[in-house]
């Protein structure tokens, strides 16, 4: 735990600003960002629409080739500048990049939001584990609490969390939250997969989940999914990432932290997958999965937790409460990149930052809390959409646009193992990243087009 202070070359960075307290702090932070409901809600139905495995393949493949070359665009940004995203671009490649910073204090705002909203629901489920235990009819239950006034509640209740935590900074709030909590979180996931072997009738469940359909892998939303959900899942597109690591001092191999994150987070999706996909179809209850609403893990699993009674009730309560921590994790670095930035470009105190823009967020999320149908549009805009943007300017601002070569702040810091890698890196960010997620941003565009149009028009 050395205690670290900024460098003085920085382009930028104001000299007083407060750093990770330990390498591990950053990592756990970082980990606690990318795990989330996104590795749970998101990763399962998203995978159940895509074909289950076809898109875990996919999946497999875009974390590689895009999220983590991404991952470390975004770390070598916010590492070298010490500056929150508007600023950073403005530092490296002046003027002109702002609006690229404004997107991403835009995306992580929509996002917390609705983001929010579901993690309401979950600790509405914990704390009825707890309680009461699970409904009779879990269908019409997520009917009743999905929407409307106690969706609302539960929505506020996380967000007071969320900014409660902020407010306190990194040090004391971001970093010590995340150091106990994450590794509870995982230990949870790994027991219930682990408990979820053990069903009767399983079996189904892995071979949907991990046996590719191979005609899969060219359906153009399945791969646009793969990549939104790699982007989504691992924070990128938006400067989370440039974020905490502009917290970071000089001296870590921001490639090794990369490959840490990364990998953490597809375990406890993968993992989750363990639970989720065996459990559903040892129940028979696939069919509430592939209907692919936004509520399908949160009728599924509760209908499954149910029929098992008492053990279920137990595990259904652990399952909801990782699931509440994970989100409160994530949430935190969706609060404090627009935090960050309002710090850094109006000179406003952390706490008055977080509080101000925490409840206008917190009032925004209010429309998602009402329309379960709006919440998926707002995901589908923010969460999907408006991260491929982000991903497809932060590639192309690093590999072509900013004044310093990657490669300098990549090799600072890093081991003989990983150096090797760095060439590829920055061949990836400059040839394959701008391309690739070129040609994914007209599917998002054309879809997120067509979910528009027949959200207006009523269906
Ligand atoms: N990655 C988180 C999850 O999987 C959500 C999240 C947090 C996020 N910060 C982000 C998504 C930044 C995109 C960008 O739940």
């Amino acid at each position: 735990m050395t205690p670290s202070a900024s460098s003085s070359s920085d382009p930028g960075g104001t000299p007083a600003r407060e750093l990770f307290g330990s390498k591990w702090g950053f990592v756990l932070a970082a980990v606690g960002s990318a795990v989330g409901l996104g590795n749970m809600w998101r990763f399962s139905y998203v995978a159940a629409e895509g074909g289950g495995a076809a898109f875990v393949f996919l999946y497999i493949i875009m974390i590689g080739l895009l999220g983590i070359p991404l991952m470390l665009c975004e770390l070598t940004v916010g590492r070298r500048t010490h500056l929150s995203p508007i600023g950073a671009l403005r530092a490296l490649g002046g003027k002109g990049w702002v609006p690229l910073g404004f997107l991403f204090v835009t995306a992580g705002f929509l996002i917390l939001s609705y983001y929010s909203v579901i993690a309401g629901w979950t600790l509405r489920y914990t704390v009825e584990a707890a309680t009461v235990g699970f409904a009779a009819d879990p269908g019409a239950h997520f009917g009743e609490i999905a929407a409307g006034g106690t969706a609302i509640m539960w929505h506020l209740i996380f967000m007071v969390l969320t900014i409660g935590i902020v407010m306190i900074g990194v040090q004391k709030g971001i970093e010590k939250a995340a150091t106990i909590l994450m590794p509870t979180l995982a230990l949870i996931v790994v027991g219930l997969a682990v408990w979820a072997f053990t069903l009767p009738g399983a079996g189904a469940g892995y071979a949907f989940y991990l046996q590719p359909d191979f005609g899969d892998l060219f359906d153009r939303t399945t791969i646009r999914q793969a990549v939104a959900q790699a982007f989504f899942s691992l924070s990128l597109g938006m400067g989370a990432m440039l974020t905490f690591a502009s917290y970071l001092s000089r001296d870590t191999d921001l490639n090794q932290e990369a490959a840490t994150i990364s990998f953490a987070d597809f375990f406890v999706a993968f993992a989750a997958g363990l639970v989720v996909f065996p459990v559903i179809f040892a129940l028979g209850l696939q069919d509430s999965v592939t209907a692919s609403t936004v509520g399908a893990l949160f009728i599924s699993l509760p209908g499954a937790f149910l029929e098992m009674g008492g053990a279920g009730r137990l595990v259904g309560f652990l399952f909801f409460l990782a699931l509440a921590v994970g989100a409160l994790t994530s949430a935190i670095s969706l609060l404090e990149v627009v935090t960050a930035s309002i710090i850094d470009e109006l000179g406003m105190t952390r706490a008055r930052a977080a509080i101000g823009v925490g409840i206008l967020i917190a009032a925004v999320g209010i429309l998602s809390a009402l329309s379960t149908d709006l919440l998926g549009l707002i995901d589908q805009i923010a969460g999907d959409l408006f991260l491929v943007m982000g991903a497809l300017g932060m590639s192309i601002f690093v590999g072509w646009a900013m004044k310093d070569d990657p490669s300098a702040e990549l090799r600072r810091g890093a081991g003989p193992t990983f150096a090797r890698f760095i060439p590829g890196v920055v061949f990836l960010i400059r040839f394959v990243l701008p391309p690739v997620i070129g040609i994914v941003l007209i599917f998002s565009i054309q879809d997120a087009w067509g979910a528009i149009t027949s959200f207006l028009a009523g269906g």
